[in-house]
């Protein structure tokens, strides 16, 4: 997610530096190039050999070692991203004033690039009114500030001040510097997720979608630069990116009047949800008790929102479907590519080992309107919607 960008990981002295070395790791799997520099009694904390053996490079703790000056200003000017994590009430003070005695304080000077600061201290330190100015003048500098966490603390006491963790860290600086532009000025709708229909207060009727595909699209569109937005019927996932426009629905009706409202406004229209053809004609407005031996609930077709979208889409729009089969799959999906009017289906087969619903994998096959047949074979879903998104960007 991060492949290619170049990072500078600074580290002040806390306990919490420990994590500094997950986040070195993790910012290396992710495809990052990693340059270290800490303050002296940050070694305290943690050994700089650790941090140069993940990072591949060495560690900068001094202004110059064996006589050569370890070139901060180079380095500011090299990175894409200067994270500063942890960053202490010292750190950040004179980071608010440019109090330049360490490599941290003037690589962080000499950086052209986004910084973001991951502070790490005691809840009463954070909660002072010097740390609060000193966060909100480094703000008002442009800085990114990372929220802490409330838990446990070193000093035994239990609230806010923990250190981001490493993965909140790492997306962080994907959502800030790791998109990448080929889908940039595009606005995506997906729809993810089943919906519920009522019976009465306490019971509905759904099915078995989990939402991982649509959501999977979601990022995948995301990182690609999209402007992405999902509704979403009930599920236990949410996107991994805060900037993922996230609309929660129910009903059938409730996505059918969310997607009508914001279709006119995408560029692409993917339906990946799960919506129920069917639902109660009505809903009890008490628990229905348990009297008889059988009973009988009488449904009503939902409106099919894929199929008014495509009498409602213009030219510039693209508007792509799920199809999930069980038998004559290939006919069934193209009947529907064609009766609903789309440029696009995208064919999950039930009867295909490792696809559909609950399941982390997917295979899929995807037929156009222009008569194009693509088969994607059985990989992750994240896998999978990175392939959608590479595929539906060679239509555009
Ligand atoms: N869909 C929709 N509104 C509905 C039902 C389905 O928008 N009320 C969309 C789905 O999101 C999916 C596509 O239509 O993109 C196909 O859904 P699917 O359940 O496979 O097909 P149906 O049209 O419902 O037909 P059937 O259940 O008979 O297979």
């Amino acid at each position: 997610m991060l492949q290619g960008k170049k990072i500078i990981v600074g580290i002040s002295a806390s306990i919490a530096a420990y994590k500094a070395i997950l986040l070195v790791r993790l910012l290396k799997k992710n495809g990052a190039e990693v340059r270290v520099v800490m303050t002296q009694s940050a070694k305290d904390f943690v050994s700089p050999l650790v941090l140069s053996t993940f990072s591949n490079h060495p560690v900068w703790i001094d202004f110059h070692e064996n006589n050569v000056w370890n070139n901060h200003v180079e380095l500011g000017l090299w990175a894409d991203a200067f994270i500063i994590a942890p960053a202490t009430c010292n750190t950040l003070s004179k980071m608010a004033n440019g109090l330049c005695d360490n490599i941290v304080i003037a690589t962080y000077l000499s950086a052209r690039c986004p910084i973001f600061i991951a502070p790490a201290m005691d809840e009463d330190m954070y909660k002072h009114p010097s740390t609060q100015q000193n966060l909100a003048k480094l703000q008002s500098f442009g800085n990114h500030i990372l929220s802490v966490n409330t838990g446990f603390l070193a000093s035994g006491l239990h609230g806010e001040g923990r250190m981001s963790e490493p993965e909140e860290i790492l997306l962080e600086l994907v959502e800030n510097v790791g998109r990448g532009r080929s889908w940039q000025g595009e606005k995506v709708l997906i729809s993810a997720g089943p919906t519920q229909e009522a019976i009465d207060p306490v019971r509905y009727i759904s099915n078995h979608s989990s939402g991982k595909m649509g959501i999977s699209l979601a990022e995948a569109f995301y990182l690609q630069g999209a402007h992405v937005t999902v509704i979403a019927g009930p599920m236990s996932f949410k996107p991994k990116f805060s900037g993922i426009n996230w609309i929660p629905v129910v009903s059938a009706k409730d996505m059918e009047q969310a997607c009508l409202r914001e279709f006119p406004s995408s560029d692409w229209t993917i339906m990946a949800a799960a919506v129920a053809d069917y639902r109660p004609v009505t809903v009890a407005s008490e628990k229905i008790k348990k009297k008889e031996n059988t009973l009988e609930i009488s449904l009503e077709k939902t409106t099919d929102i894929l199929a008014t979208l495509g009498t409602q889409k213009r030219s510039h729009q693209k508007l792509i479907g799920f199809a999930l089969e069980t038998e004559n799959e290939e006919a069934h999906a193209l009947d529907k590519l064609q009766r609903k009017k789309l440029d696009a289906i995208v064919l999950n087969s039930l009867k295909e080992l490792g696809a559909g619903f609950g399941m982390d994998t997917n295979q899929v096959h995807v037929f156009t309107s222009s008569g194009e047949r693509h088969s994607l074979s059985l990989k992750s879903k994240e896998a999978i919607a990175q392939e959608l998104v590479n595929l539906f960007q060679s239509w555009k």
